[in-house]
């Protein structure tokens, strides 16, 4: 009975966004950079109407600012374009408030893949285009109560190793003209930004989603470092607690390809110093590693069945012997089951440090995710999951403002008990999937 309203209320829910929402991921994962800009914002402007019946936006599409002075600094991207951010300028009270948001988009961790992406806006410049700021980076006071009027910044990713390999320049013969200069691209940004007003700030918060997530994390108190004159400096990860943990066949996968960036890109002098004089440098790329040593405050966003960490480090599986769990969780087996509540369980210990914490929070909700506060939908409004009744907006909010005396740690109940994960559950063939984003 309980289960049967409960997919009742997600076919409901299913009817009015997911169609709009699949399509959107789908274009993001083509690389589609110029019909996703431009038909991205409609899409976006239609499903807050249809869905709310209340709330009309137009979309925020923000212009590229390309950093050409950056280059001599040898902050480039892959294939030595100069690389990009976009800034929407704060107004009123928050004047001098700063969001610094990453952006996502993976890794490579070999040059035949640092190849494929430097023809990409994963790696170059020249195909990057204007960017419809939404979520945490929305304009509207509605819809993003907190940092509307914050000066916002997307900061482009073109480099593969989350803005943090340091390969000495010219780029050796060996390496097919690549560029692996993700740190350099990262102090070129935060410079220019220092020069556009940033020193001046007041209040700042950086934030990522996926790759970019990770990279929030690791550069946090670097972050801290570049502005000594501000009254709060926190950061959050969006889907960036990327978990070492074996795949379901007991195989360490992910250290293996997290531990290939790392030494293609040369990203070892880059990690905190406090986690490679503990650690093997590949694993102070792993949150978990580096939770202990981060001093300034952290927020940690992530579903507790991730669909990239199940798809791509529990259950990896080239043959396929998964799809049918992966399109269609009904169809899991016991066993795939079991798998996908320890990924939640592996995740949920990684981050007992955050637990723990007074400066930290999180917010792990019971849904299959990945990346909430940069996605209108997700972050706040009628459809965005919530957790003790909070969206992630209010509940990120409470806790950068420290409106909280009690705690700002929420952590879901085990799937599927939470019924506001809704339309994000599911594919468009109304089945629920921890993998609709990969279909039509
Ligand atoms: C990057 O590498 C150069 C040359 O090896 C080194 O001097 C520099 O300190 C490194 N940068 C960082 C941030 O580790
Ligand atoms: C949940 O939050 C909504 C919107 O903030 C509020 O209107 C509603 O009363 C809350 N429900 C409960 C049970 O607290």
């Amino acid at each position: 009975m309980c289960m049967f309203s409960f997919w009742k209320s997600l076919l409901y829910l299913n009817l009015y966004g997911i169609f709009l929402a699949g399509a959107r991921v789908q274009d993001n994962e083509k690389e589609k950079e110029g019909t996703d800009a431009t038909t991205g914002g409609g899409v976006a402007a239609n499903r807050l109407s249809s869905s709310s019946g209340a709330v009309q936006l137009e979309p925020l599409v923000v212009d590229l600012t390309i950093l050409t002075k950056a280059v001599d600094t040898g902050a480039v991207c892959l294939d030595g374009s100069p690389p990009g951010y976009h800034l929407h300028e704060g107004g009123g009270v928050n004047n001098h408030n700063w969001i610094v948001f990453l952006e996502e988009g993976g890794w490579c961790d070999n040059e035949e893949k640092c190849k494929q992406r430097s023809k990409t806006k994963r790696g170059s410049s020249k195909f990057m285009a204007p960017h419809e700021f939404e979520g945490i980076l929305s304009n509207s006071e509605h819809l993003n109560p907190d940092f509307f009027n914050w000066n916002r910044v997307f900061v482009r990713y073109c480099d593969g190793a989350s803005f943090s390999g340091n390969a000495s320049l010219p780029a050796d013969k060996k390496s097919n003209g690549l560029y692996y200069r993700g740190e350099s691209i990262w102090e070129a940004v935060i410079a220019e930004l220092l020069s556009k007003g940033m020193d001046k700030v007041d209040k700042a918060l950086l934030g990522g989603c996926s790759a970019g997530g990770l990279s929030s994390i690791l550069h946090c108190d670097k972050f801290k470092a570049a502005l000594p004159g501000a009254k709060v400096v926190k950061c959050m990860s969006d889907a960036g607690f990327f978990v070492n943990m074996p795949t379901y066949k007991g195989e360490n996968k992910v250290e293996d390809f997290f531990r290939g960036v790392v030494n293609l890109q040369r990203v070892g002098d880059t990690l905190m110093k406090e986690c490679t004089e503990e650690h093997d440098p590949a694993h102070c790329f792993f949150p978990q590693y580096l939770l202990p040593h981060i001093k300034t405050p952290l927020y940690i966003v992530n579903g507790g069945y991730d669909w990239w960490q199940m798809d791509n480090i529990i259950a990896l599986d080239p043959l396929g012997e998964w799809d049918a769990c992966k399109n269609d969780a009904t169809s899991c087996t016991k066993d795939q089951f079991a798998a996908i509540q320890g990924c939640r369980t592996k995740l949920l210990e990684a981050v007992k440090p955050v637990q723990d914490s007074q400066k930290d929070g999180m917010f792990i909700d019971g849904c299959f995710h990945h990346c909430q506060a940069s996605r209108g939908v997700f972050w706040n409004g009628p459809q965005a999951p919530r957790l003790n009744n909070k969206t992630v907006s209010e509940a990120l909010g409470d806790w950068y403002f420290e409106r909280l005396t009690n705690t700002n740690v929420a952590i879901d109940c085990a799937y599927p008990c939470n019924p506001t994960c809704g339309s994000f559950t599911h594919s468009p063939g109304l089945k629920p999937s921890f993998r609709y984003w990969s279909k039509a």
